[in-house]
């Protein structure tokens, strides 16, 4: 028996369409590149870097899509995974983690262990939530009003955003997704309006979530990009050194696994005035009292006004909806008025407003620290069995690596047949020949589901066992 090293580098993160063909093949993370492949993506290169004269503070002119090319070399995968009817499957909760796989009567269905959703405390089928979506509904009868914020608002919205500044000691403004609290976010940070007339230096991980990654040609419009590699803290302060003004764009948990460095990133704002914006969809609800999330928990009482951080109502808190947690009066005011989806597009619906009233009474009682201490149960019974490179975190995201695309796809199948829904994981969402199967553990999740799922899983990738003494073992 040897130990088996952890695979270190796990590029991609829905972050694939901004990456250069020679990114992937220059770290090495790309078993199947071709000589040909690489010379292609040479020349794509070069051409790119030819354009790329970005002055000190002006335009960069860098490219950042690449579209047909994800596309081409992720369509076989795709396929592949449709075909094994791993995607776009449709289902019904029923008790628990378990759903109804498929359509019509009930009776029909094959009942299947779900572990995709990123319901993390298990409170997406909570009773108290589902009513403050149906209360909602019947005290407005009405779904949806079809008009922009900046002019009428259903009543139920202004209590919900006090109700979470409240908890998360912030200013909060809520959105209909996290994706759309990004969209407005990113132009108003390039603009210099959040960092006091200056346009800041825009970096960006190059893990960075797509949701924010998709923005950086709008970002460029405005003003300089940098993508630094995953987790770079030296790479950043070298730019913190080298420009005035420098903000920082990151995950705060990331969805393929791992988080951010907030200390040593709370470090640089101290040194350098380093703004942060961190997207902390995945951590909200996990840590904290009040489930102020992975990232809000490490900042002090005052957010401050060189911190924003977006954050999800639908994972963790298990409603519906995303949300911005802002530091100054100023910042709020500015995003109440320019912020494009809050100006010309719809309020979350009422069903999501009245879900998080609902999850917001959870958030504030003893239920939600047991839902915590239960997540972090199960996720040692997991990690018990399966190595990941993510043993041993208290974050509820494991990638079980696998490398081969066509691997991954065959083992989330088999795991199907077995009762169990994982996410199979492949190209653009993590590069090439890295890919594997993703497993969100919850709170609700029983002991055994997990100790099943973890037997199957090792049936069928043995280097992800784990001996008695915790380490990683090969048959
Ligand atoms: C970091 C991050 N941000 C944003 C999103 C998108 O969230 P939403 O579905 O609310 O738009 C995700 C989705 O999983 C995510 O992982």
């Amino acid at each position: 028996m040897c130990k088996v090293p952890a695979l270190k580098i796990r590029q991609g993160c829905f972050s694939g369409y901004v990456e250069s063909p020679l990114d992937f093949a220059r770290r090495g993370t790309v078993p199947y590149f071709s000589s040909l492949e690489r010379t292609l993506a040479e020349g794509m290169e070069s051409e790119m870097r030819q354009q790329i004269v970005p002055p000190e503070g002006g335009r960069s002119k860098d490219h950042f899509r690449n579209t047909a090319y994800v596309i081409n070399k992720s369509r076989s995968f795709f396929d592949a995974a449709h075909t094994a009817g791993l995607m776009a499957v449709q289902g019904r909760s029923t008790t628990g983690r378990a759903f109804a796989l498929g359509t019509g009567p009930l009776d029909d269905r094959r009942e299947i262990i779900d572990f995709v959703r990123c319901s993390y405390l298990g409170l997406d089928n909570h009773p108290l939530i589902v009513a403050g979506a149906i209360e909602a509904i019947e005290a407005h009868r009405s779904l949806h009003w079809s008009c922009a914020r900046t002019r009428l608002n259903f009543d139920y919205l202004a209590p919900l955003e006090a109700n979470l500044s409240e908890m998360f000691r912030a200013r909060v403004i809520a959105f209909s997704t996290v994706m759309l609290a990004n969209l407005g976010a990113m132009p108003i940070l390039a603009s210099g309006m959040l960092t006091e007339g200056t346009k800041p230096v825009v970096v960006f991980d190059r893990n960075a979530h797509l949701s924010l990654a998709y923005h950086k040609p709008v970002v460029a419009d405005e003003t300089r990009v940098e993508t630094i590699a995953h987790n770079d803290i030296d790479a950043l302060e070298g730019l913190c050194r080298k420009h005035p003004v420098v903000a920082y764009v990151c995950d705060g948990v990331y969805s393929m696994g791992g988080n951010a460095p907030i200390k040593e990133l709370r470090e640089l704002q101290e040194r350098y005035k380093l703004f942060l914006y961190i997207d902390d969809a995945h951590g909200i609800s996990l840590f904290g009292r009040h489930g102020e999330g992975f990232a809000r928990t490490q900042f002090p009482e005052a957010l401050g006004d060189r911190t924003i951080i977006a954050a999800s109502l639908a994972k963790g808190f298990g409603a519906s909806g995303g949300m911005l947690m802002l530091g100054t009066g100023e910042q709020e005011a500015l995003f109440r008025r320019y912020s494009i989806p809050y100006a010309f597009s719809v309020a979350p619906n009422l069903a999501a407003v009245g879900a998080a009233l609902g999850s917001c009474k959870i958030h504030r009682s003893a239920e939600l620290g047991e839902r915590q201490k239960k997540l972090g149960q199960r996720i040692k019974v997991f990690d018990d069995r399966v190595a990941t490179d993510e043993q041993g975190s208290s974050l509820p995201i494991r990638m079980v690596s696998i490398g081969s695309e066509s691997k991954a796809i065959a083992v989330a199948r088999e795991l199907l047949d077995a009762g169990f829904y994982t996410s199979v994981i492949f190209f653009p969402t993590v590069a090439q020949g890295n890919a594997g199967v993703r497993v969100c553990i919850t709170a609700d999740h029983e002991v055994g589901d997990i100790e099943r799922l973890c037997d199957c899983i090792l049936d069928r990738v043995p280097n992800a066992i784990v001996d008695k003494a915790g380490r990683t073992v090969t048959q």
